[in-house]
């Protein structure tokens, strides 16, 4: 049986200023401890200098909300893997729910950074996951199907060895409505046996996280499911205190 190493990843959307972002990396630095998980946090763009300096040397990792799906050019507003590999970044989410709904970031364009993330070295978070409509007409696992196949498609199933898959429910993100364990633990392993069809080898090593209202008193619940691997936290990775208590439940 292959083990996989744990991964809890703090998504901290546009949220504080230089000054908030500095103390809470520091303050999740000093509480680290001794746990064998992977920790990182995905920072706004422009903290990734500062915050990757205060990395530096600890158990933190780095990584940025999103990437571009070019690798340089006449593209303005956008930030390229190689730019985010000259900070350290070790990580890139890619087609975040809020990226897909609120601006126009498709399976195609999501394919297309995950390739982009890769060829700098960077390990690209891949988001999937349905709406709660999509739920309610039992069409949760068509859809995943669909954003995992424009990725398989374009960059081929061996790069999932150098990937995560962050399972998040449209309808859990933010909303204080979490999947229940068993809920979460089905689609988890639904996603596991979609890749194990195309490479078991790559479906074994590939952690998959569960996103979506995680918070301190369900992370336990969640990450003792055998197919999910920890964690990709939003508006409890804000904090310190919280983020560190859902870390070390793992
Ligand atoms: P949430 O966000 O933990 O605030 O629900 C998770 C995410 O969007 O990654």
């Amino acid at each position: 049986m292959i083990m996989r190493r744990s991964l809890v990843v703090g998504n901290w959307k546009m949220n504080g200023n230089l000054a908030s972002a500095e103390l809470l990396a520091k303050g999740i630095i000093a509480g680290l401890g001794s746990n064998n998980a992977e920790i990182a946090v995905c920072v706004p763009y422009v903290y990734i200098p500062s915050i990757s300096e205060v990395v530096k040397g600890s158990g933190l990792a780095l990584g940025s909300q999103n990437v571009a799906d070019k690798a340089s050019g006449a593209f303005t507003g956008e930030i390229s893997a190689a730019m985010l590999s000259e900070f350290n970044c070790k990580y890139a989410i890619v087609g975040h729910s809020e990226r897909r709904s609120y601006y126009g970031d498709t399976n195609e364009s999501v394919a297309a950074r995950f390739c982009q993330a890769q060829e700098q070295g960077i390990i690209p978070i891949l988001c999937v996951g349905e709406t709660l409509e999509q739920r309610e007409q039992d069409q949760t696992f068509d859809v995943i199907n669909t954003q995992l196949d424009a990725v398989i498609n374009l960059a081929g199933i061996n790069a999932f060895n150098n990937a995560v898959i962050a399972y998040e429910p449209v309808w859990a993100i933010g909303t204080g409505k979490t999947a229940s364990d068993e809920q979460a633990q089905e689609v988890h392993r639904y996603i596991r046996q979609y890749i194990a069809a195309k490479d078991q080898t790559v479906a074994d090593k590939i952690q998959i996280l569960y996103g979506g209202s995680a918070k301190p008193d369900n992370a336990k619940g969640l990450f003792a499911m055998p197919d999910i691997d920890g964690g990709l936290i939003g508006g409890a990775s804000l904090d310190a205190e919280s983020f560190l208590k859902i870390y070390h439940s793992i």
